[in-house]
C-alpha cells in the first residue's frame, strides 16, 4: 500500500506556504493606494483519486508522479485584469524562494476547448524534519471571467466524463470568447475611467 499522506504531506505545505506569501502580496498593495494585481488566491493538493485516474490515462509509473505530474500541488492567482496577469508575473519572476521551470501561455495561445490562463510550474522548496526536499507546484494565474468559464468548463468535463458533446463544446468555445470580450471591455472602461480622473486631479 502506498502511503499518500506521507507523500502528499510536504505538497500540502507547500501550497498551504504559497497561499500565505501570496496573500501578504496582496495585503501589501492593499497598505499602498494601488491597484491591487491579486483579487484572490486559492490552492489545493491533488485528491488521490484523481492522482490514481491521471496516472493511469497518461502512463505514469507511482514512483515517477513527483516529477511528471507537475500539478500534485496546484495554486491559483485571480486578477481583476489581464493586464494584472503581467504584474503577477513580473512578481513572481523576482522572487527568490523558489525557481521557476516552466512557463506556458495558454493567454497568448489560448487551448482549443477555449481555455485562458498562465501557467507558471515551480520547484519550490519545503523545509521539513528530515531536511529540504524540493517538488513542484502548478501556479495558474487568470482573470475572474478566465476562472469563471474555466471553473464551470471542468465541472461540465466532470459530468460527462471528458466526453462533451460537440455542439456543447463549440458553445463552450463561444462562451470563452465572449468572456475574454467582457475582459478587455472592463481593461477599457477601466483604462476610461483612469483617463477621466487623471484629468480631474490636473
Ligand atoms: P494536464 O492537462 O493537467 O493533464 O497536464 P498538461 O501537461 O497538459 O498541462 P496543461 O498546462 O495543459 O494543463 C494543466 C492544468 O490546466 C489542468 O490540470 C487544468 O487545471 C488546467 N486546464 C488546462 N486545459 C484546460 C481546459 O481546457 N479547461 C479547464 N477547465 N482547465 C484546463
Ligand atoms: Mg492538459
Amino acid at each position: 500500500m502506498y502511503d499518500w499522506d506521507e507523500l502528499l504531506s510536504p505538497y500540502k505545505q507547500a501550497v498551504d506556504e504559497l497561499k500565505i506569501k501570496l496573500r501578504s502580496i496582496r495585503e501589501q498593495y492593499e497598505r499602498t493606494s494601488k491597484h491591487t494585481p491579486i483579487e484572490f488566491v486559492t490552492g489545493r493538493v491533488k485528491p488521490v483519486t484523481s492522482i490514481l485516474d491521471k496516472a493511469k490515462r497518461k502512463n505514469i509509473p507511482l514512483e515517477e508522479i513527483d516529477e511528471k505530474m507537475q500539478d500534485l500541488a496546484g495554486v491559483r492567482i485571480m486578477c481583476q485584469f489581464v493586464g494584472d496577469i503581467d504584474t503577477v508575473v513580473d512578481l513572481i519572476r523576482m522572487r527568490t524562494d523558489f525557481e521557476i521551470v516552466e512557463e506556458r501561455d495558454y493567454i497568448k495561445n489560448k487551448k482549443n476547448s477555449g481555455y485562458r490562463s498562465y501557467h507558471m510550474v515551480l520547484r519550490y522548496p519545503v523545509q521539513t524534519i528530515s531536511g529540504e526536499i524540493q517538488l513542484l507546484v502548478e501556479l495558474q494565474i487568470r482573470t475572474l471571467a478566465m476562472n469563471f468559464w474555466a471553473t464551470i468548463e471542468h465541472s461540465l468535463q466532470y459530468k460527462y466524463r471528458g466526453e462533451i458533446p460537440s455542439n456543447i463544446e463549440k458553445r463552450l468555445q463561444r462562451a470563452a470568447e465572449a468572456a475574454f470580450r467582457l475582459d478587455e471591455e472592463m481593461s477599457q472602461i477601466r483604462g476610461e475611467v483612469q483617463e477621466a480622473q487623471e484629468i480631474i486631479t490636473r
